[in-house]
């Protein structure tokens, strides 16, 4: 394994933005990226980042610090009992893959999830979600590389601290935890979640007749397809924003200035808004929308306003201040502070 200097990490990323990491590696395996570690290089370097498949990421300016790519492949059936089967994947599978290999074997519970980028070892750190759907309803545990203490550590579910697009190693063990492989506990007899959103008319405008996995991950994959945008076509790291909740007296008050707001209620009572409602409504001059609003190579995509989008040569800093004017104008008419999903790394 080489340690490489100076590295574009432009292809390593879904926003095809341009930074350079001083210095590049990958590993497959827990020895590798012991071994990866134990060098001088690594230990007298400023920061560590761990890669995976990038689709999370902005990097605002070139990282002075080693880039680690995770790249630890297997998928392998642990055991089984009467209801579940526990599926153990390395974290460097793509998460796609992984879904779709489930999902030929009669495996459930993760088709709501798919066609979401990336890969396996992510999917914990963030607690992906869609349609209804958490990692966290169905993890049940990981293996990680604790970097400080040099140290193997296992996770269960309560050890993760999941929340919304949330969990421990994202904020409060940030980049000190690698994570190795993660543990999924799968239905043998499967539980179908059609409720949310359009999986229901997009089943029927299939003709599906009988409910299976494959059916609905087809439909979850058409749905996506018609939404967001391919990075391939315009780099983008999915949703930049959460969707804020807020009280529901304060959604009660804002229903009477803005009728149309769009907002689902939470278990606990407060109310979640629909941030690209919010963004849409804004725009960098009165009267005008972000949506579709472009700037330089950076914008805010037309179908999804949620999602900015690099379409070609937009800096990191570019998009990051994009974000920021957003932020602002939604501030500034609906008091609603928004909150960035996507990982940001560098100053500003
Ligand atoms: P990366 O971007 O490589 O990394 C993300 C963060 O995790 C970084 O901080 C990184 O350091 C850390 N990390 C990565 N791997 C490890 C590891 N092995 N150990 C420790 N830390 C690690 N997300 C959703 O939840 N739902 C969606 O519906 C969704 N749709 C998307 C659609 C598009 C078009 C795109 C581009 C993104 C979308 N996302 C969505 C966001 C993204 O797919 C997920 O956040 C995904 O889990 C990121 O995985 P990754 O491997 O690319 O992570
Ligand atoms: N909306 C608008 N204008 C827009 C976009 C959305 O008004 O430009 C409103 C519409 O009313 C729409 C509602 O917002 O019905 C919800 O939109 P959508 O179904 O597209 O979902 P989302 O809330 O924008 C979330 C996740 C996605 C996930 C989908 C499906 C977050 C931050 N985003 O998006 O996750 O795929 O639901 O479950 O929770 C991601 O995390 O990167 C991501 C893409």
């Amino acid at each position: 394994m080489t340690i490489r200097e100076n590295i574009s990490l432009r292809p390593f990323t879904s926003f095809g933005i341009e930074a350079q990491a001083r210095y590049f590696a990958t590993f497959g395996s827990t020895e590798e990226l012991r071994e990866l570690l134990s060098r001088k290089t690594a230990n007298t370097l400023p920061q560590t980042l761990i890669l995976g498949g990038g689709s999370n990421l902005l990097f605002t300016c070139d990282f002075d610090g080693l880039v680690l790519k995770n790249e630890i492949k297997g998928i392998s059936e642990l055991h089984e009992d009467n209801e579940y089967v526990y599926v153990k994947a390395g974290a460097g599978e793509n998460w796609h893959q992984f879904v779709l290999y489930c999902i030929e074997r009669n495996w459930s519970g993760l088709e709501n999830l798919s066609l979401i980028p990336g890969n396996v070892g992510a999917s914990p750190m963030q607690n992906i979600g869609a349609y209804g759907v958490e990692v966290e309803d169905l993890f049940w545990d990981l293996e990680a590389w604790h970097i400080p203490d040099k140290k193997l550590v296992t996770f269960t579910r309560s050890d993760c601290g999941f929340g919304y697009r949330e969990s421990v190693f994202k904020r409060k063990y940030r980049d000190q935890f690698v994570i190795l492989n993660v543990t999924y506990r799968l239905r043998k007899k499967p539980r179908f979640n059609t409720s949310y959103g359009a999986i229901e008319q997009e089943l029927e405008r299939m003709g599906v007749k009988e409910l299976s996995a494959k059916a609905i991950s087809d439909a979850v994959i058409r749905i996506r397809r018609s939404k967001l945008p391919d990075p391939k076509d315009a780099g983008n790291a999915g949703s930049f924003f959460k969707n804020p909740s807020v009280t529901s007296q304060t959604f009660e008050e804002l229903k009477t200035r803005f009728p149309d707001i769009v907002g689902y209620p939470n278990a606990d009572g407060s109310v979640k808004l629909a941030a690209g409602w919010l963004i849409e409504q804004c725009g960098p001059k009165p009267g005008t929308s972000w949506k579709g609003f472009r700037r330089g190579d950076a914008g805010c995509h037309a179908k999804q306003a949620l999602v900015l989008v690099n379409y070609g040569n937009a800096t990191g800093k570019e998009i990051f201040d994009l974000s920021e004017d957003i932020l602002q104008t939604v501030k500034l008419r609906f008091g609603v502070e928004l909150e960035r999903e996507v990982n940001v790394v560098g100053s500003l």
